[in-house]
């Protein structure tokens, strides 16, 4: 089987790639390196001693799409290309509704045209706004506060309308809680260019040297010890969700909804204290006023993941903070 995976050098995106050519699947990617690099399609031919081939093309090119599926058969589809920075799309609304809209429809113009009818769309907790009630439910209301969480969640609608207007369509979309983590291997991982604007990432960051100080965004919430809480989740975990959904499109037709999450919530305290015990080091942080736009607390309950996909979470939080710590040692020594 052949799968057509977009925005495949991302971090997600490399880690599914891994987990679909352990399973022998084959692997198309189609990535523009707007936000990724060249490199990690080496390290994953590394990892799974598999080939892989590559489009260094945006998605957003309609002629570049259909041009992929002419000269391959692709079974299914992974979408994860897009753009992903909750402030930068505040600032730049357009550039996001363009980018990551016009690449979904041009995604499924083309699927529809050479009939490839199953797909897993890259979705975010971020569609349940400020839930209001804990752990969070499929069924919940959807709200956005941000450009980028309408874009995912307008993709979700777009989604649904391809489904009801052609029924052979089997589609799954993911939402993902809190991804962290890194292959065992530390050959990838998450690096975002630039001053990262997710917790693990910053952490790492001050662990190396790179950062000086973590800010904590506020310490006031109505939660466990004052700080955030959130459902972080391996991204070898999440990877493998998405084995799961595209096993279940070559199995029934629909459009089907899912958390991805452990189901656990950690406070900001808690991840710098893990991270500290796992990697015996010391990270230097302090609290400072809570950042515009972010919630007290979010977590999944995941019962309908493993009663549909019979997928689970299995690593621990500290799995997570050895991962991601790993990942930048071993990219460091580069
Ligand atoms: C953020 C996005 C969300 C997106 C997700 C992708 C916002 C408001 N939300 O979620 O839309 O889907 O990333 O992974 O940007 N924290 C600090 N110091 C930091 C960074 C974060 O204390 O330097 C705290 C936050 O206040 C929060 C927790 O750590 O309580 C996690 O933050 P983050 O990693 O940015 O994820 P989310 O805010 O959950």
């Amino acid at each position: 089987m052949k799968i057509l995976v977009t925005g495949g050098l991302g971090f997600i995106g490399s880690h599914t790639c891994v987990e679909l050519l352990d399973n022998d699947y084959e692997v198309v990617i189609v990535d523009n390196l707007s936000n990724s690099n060249i490199d990690v399609l080496d390290k994953i031919k590394k990892i799974t001693g598999k080939q892989v081939q590559f489009y260094q093309e945006d998605v957003c090119n309609y002629m570049a799409i259909d041009e992929i599926f002419k000269e391959n058969k692709i079974d299914a589809v992974i979408h994860f290309a897009g753009y992903k920075a909750v402030g930068e799309s505040v600032e730049k609304p357009i550039m996001y509704y363009e980018n990551n809209l016009v690449s979904t429809l041009n995604l499924c113009k083309a699927m529809q045209k050479y009939n490839c009818k199953k797909l897993v769309f890259s979705s975010s907790a971020t569609v349940y706004g400020s839930p209001k009630e804990l752990p969070i439910k499929e069924d919940f209301a959807l709200q956005t506060t941000n450009p980028y969480g309408t874009t995912k969640l307008m993709n979700e609608m777009i989604l649904e309308d391809i489904y009801k207007s052609d029924p052979d369509f089997s589609i799954i979309v993911l939402r993902y809680f809190n991804p962290i983590g890194s292959h065992s291997s530390g050959l990838i991982g998450e690096n975002p260019k630039g001053i990262p604007n997710n917790l693990m990432p910053y952490i790492v960051r001050v662990a190396s040297g790179e950062l000086e100080c973590l800010n904590v965004f506020g310490s006031d919430y109505d939660t466990k010890d004052g700080t955030g809480v959130r459902d972080y989740i391996h991204v070898v975990d999440l990877a493998n969700g998405h084995i799961k959904a595209i096993e279940k499109t070559f199995k029934d037709k629909g459009i089907h909804y899912y958390n991805l999450g452990t189901g656990n919530g950690y406070s900001v305290l808690e991840i710098i204290k893990t991270f500290e015990e796992v990697n015996n080091l010391k990270i230097n942080y302090k609290i400072v006023e809570r950042r515009p736009g972010d919630i007290a607390a979010c977590y999944a309950d995941p019962a309908k993941a493993l009663e549909e996909l019979n997928w689970e979470a299995k690593l621990g939080i500290e799995e997570m903070c050895r991962d991601s710590y790993n990942y930048i040692l071993n990219s460091n020594k580069e």
